[in-house]
């Protein structure tokens, strides 16, 4: 077990403070404007809390338990660069998890969000998001929205995030939980455009895009995601059979003769990773995969 049982003890505490629908301890609103110049302090962690209270008016548990995850994604190679480093420390993962998990929102493990799918872990999320090395201004597409965590990291690297979910009560749910934050003052997630649809499709009119992350397994690259992903667009993607996913990361160029290359690599090395089915749409019902 990661954090100390006193530790354990006062989330769980906080936690039950939440459920008892009692205001939560991160509910302050946000004190400084956001902008994509803020820079919280990535180095030493005093100054990061001192840094955070002041500027984002969030809660010293959390936090604490932020920077230690944060210490072990650098470790790992999960994050590396300024961008991402800074996204992971802005990003307060304890907004987007169901309550009865706040006292474990940071461990190194994917949590129940409802409705039969979960919040990837943060050293997944970390990674995934990484290797597609986002630029500010860049357009981004995510395909699984879910608990909203992943779209929130991106929305710290450009203001351009489209995010699809398919279960229709949970992408009402995340926006309202969007809408919610950004009353709070969270305005970084202006940048986040919605809708509930069928991932497998893209999003054509939001389309192209330069950065691609899909959040649920498949055997397959969707070929309308590859068209919609701009020539030298990456896109990180679980491909393989249900529950053992390799993530990749897939490059997309085109020669002048308009032939399509594309370039694989696996971003775990080989291990398989288990995701959330890429499930299909059929009218109104989730019915099935889109596996071949
Ligand atoms: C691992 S979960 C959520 C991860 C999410 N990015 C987060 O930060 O919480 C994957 C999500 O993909 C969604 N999903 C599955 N198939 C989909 C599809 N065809 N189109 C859009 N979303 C889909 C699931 O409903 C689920 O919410």
């Amino acid at each position: 077990m990661r954090i100390d049982m006193n530790r354990r003890a006062f989330l769980t505490g906080v936690a039950a403070l939440g459920a008892a629908g009692l205001p939560g301890l991160a509910r302050a609103n946000v004190p400084t404007p956001y902008s994509f110049d803020l820079m919280p302090p990535l180095d030493d962690e005093a100054d990061y809390f001192k840094w955070m209270q002041q500027n984002r008016g969030e809660d010293a548990a959390f936090l604490k338990e932020r920077w230690s995850r944060y210490r072990v994604l650098l470790a790992n190679r999960d994050v590396w660069d300024v961008p991402n480093k800074r996204a992971f420390l802005l990003t307060p993962r304890e907004e987007f998890v169901l309550k009865q998990n706040l006292n474990r929102v940071y461990d190194h493990a994917y949590l129940d969000i409802g409705f039969g799918v979960t919040i990837s872990g943060p050293h997944l999320v970390g990674r995934m998001t990484s290797v597609i090395d986002v630029k500010q201004g860049e357009k981004v597409l995510e395909i699984g929205t879910g608990s909203g965590y992943q779209s929130a990291y991106l929305s710290n690297l450009t203001d351009k995030v489209y995010s699809i979910e398919i279960i229709k009560p949970l992408a009402a749910r995340t926006r309202g939980i969007y809408d919610g934050l950004i009353a709070r003052g969270y305005t970084e997630y202006k940048g986040i455009t919605t809708k509930n649809a069928d991932g497998y499709y893209g999003w054509a009119e939001a389309g192209p895009f330069d950065k691609i992350i899909v959040t649920c397994g498949i055997d397959h690259v969707p070929p309308p995601l590859l068209q919609q992903l701009r020539n030298n667009g990456i896109m990180a993607i679980p491909i393989g059979p249900p529950g053992a996913q390799r993530v990749l990361k897939i490059v997309k160029t085109q020669a002048a003769d308009g032939n399509i290359n594309v370039a694989r690599s696996d971003i775990f090395n080989g291990k398989p990773v288990a995701f959330v089915p890429f499930t299909k749409l059929e009218g109104d019902v989730i019915k099935g995969t889109h596996n071949n």
